[in-house]
């Protein structure tokens, strides 16, 4: 049974149960994917140990398939190299080199729940800048993780994140945001990397949601290529991604999307 806070799920202890599994296989796929990445290795066989990985757990890719409108998503994971900024398609050509970066997102689909985790990584050494860009979206992460208390609104967690990335002279994506994880991928509430303290839903025990930032290294316009997928920065330069599913409870924040080591 659902309890409802306004139109946002709140879940009952079976259904954070069974997002806690599927946020663990995850995390677990994420950690063996990015132990792949390396120089010289193409996104398409990433992709493909992306799927090997999913299934070896006993999940399924919620990315393959997607459905937006009309656009169905071809690839297991989300692979975006530099100024692509999400939803990159794994392919034979794109081959890593160093100084690049890559960010690995994945969504599970066990047991009918959904876990989304991503995280970028650079390939060898980066320059100064790629270091910065990466440093800056994980510690936004986090730093918007902290503000998922109960009691709290989700504004509070979109303002930690828009202030934390301006302020080092970045800036925030506007058409992708963060959301709520269920029994499917997007749901409510969105959680923007933009906006104003106290503003947007409240933040209640037993909401589970996905924090997102997507940090470009310039400005904040992005275009989607013809796939109809692949978003990647205007102005070329590059950008980054981290992401964990997180549960909302009376003593905090919990990141739900940590690997079983
Ligand atoms: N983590 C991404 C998101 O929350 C994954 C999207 S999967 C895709 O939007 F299928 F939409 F590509
Ligand atoms: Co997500």
């Amino acid at each position: 049974m659902l309890r409802r806070s306004g139109h946002i799920a709140v879940k009952s202890d079976e259904e954070i149960q069974r997002v806690r599994e599927a946020c663990v296989v995850a995390a677990t796929v994420l950690e063996k994917l990015c132990a792949d990445v390396a120089p010289g290795v193409n996104t398409y066989d990433i992709d493909q140990a992306g799927k090997k990985y999913i299934e070896e757990l006993g999940a399924e890719s919620a990315c393959y398939n997607y459905r937006i409108g009309s656009k169905v998503y071809p690839a297991y994971t989300c692979l975006s190299v530099n100024d692509e900024v999400v939803h990159g398609i794994g392919s034979l050509k794109t081959i890593l080199r160093p100084g690049d970066n890559i960010t690995v997102d994945v969504v599970v689909r066990y047991n009918g729940f959904i876990g989304d985790n991503a995280r970028t990584l650079i390939i060898g050494h980066g320059d100064e800048q790629m270091h910065n860009l990466v440093k800056t979206t994980e510690e936004a992460l986090y730093h918007g993780i902290s503000f998922a208390k109960a009691g709290g609104r989700v504004g509070d967690i979109s303002h930690g994140v828009q202030k934390f990335v301006e302020k080092r002279g970045m800036s925030v994506v506007r058409e992708f945001v963060g959301h709520g994880v269920g029994r499917t991928m997007h749901e409510d509430p969105q959680v923007p990397n933009y906006g104003r303290k106290g503003s947007g839903a409240k933040l209640y025990p037993g909401m589970t949601i996905a924090i997102e930032p997507m940090v470009n290294l310039g400005k904040a316009a992005i275009q989607v290529d013809s796939d109809g997928w692949t978003a990647r920065t205007r102005d070329g330069l590059p950008a980054a991604h981290f992401e964990h599913t997180v549960l909302v409870t009376e003593a905090g924040p919990e990141i739900l999307t940590i690997s079983k080591k």
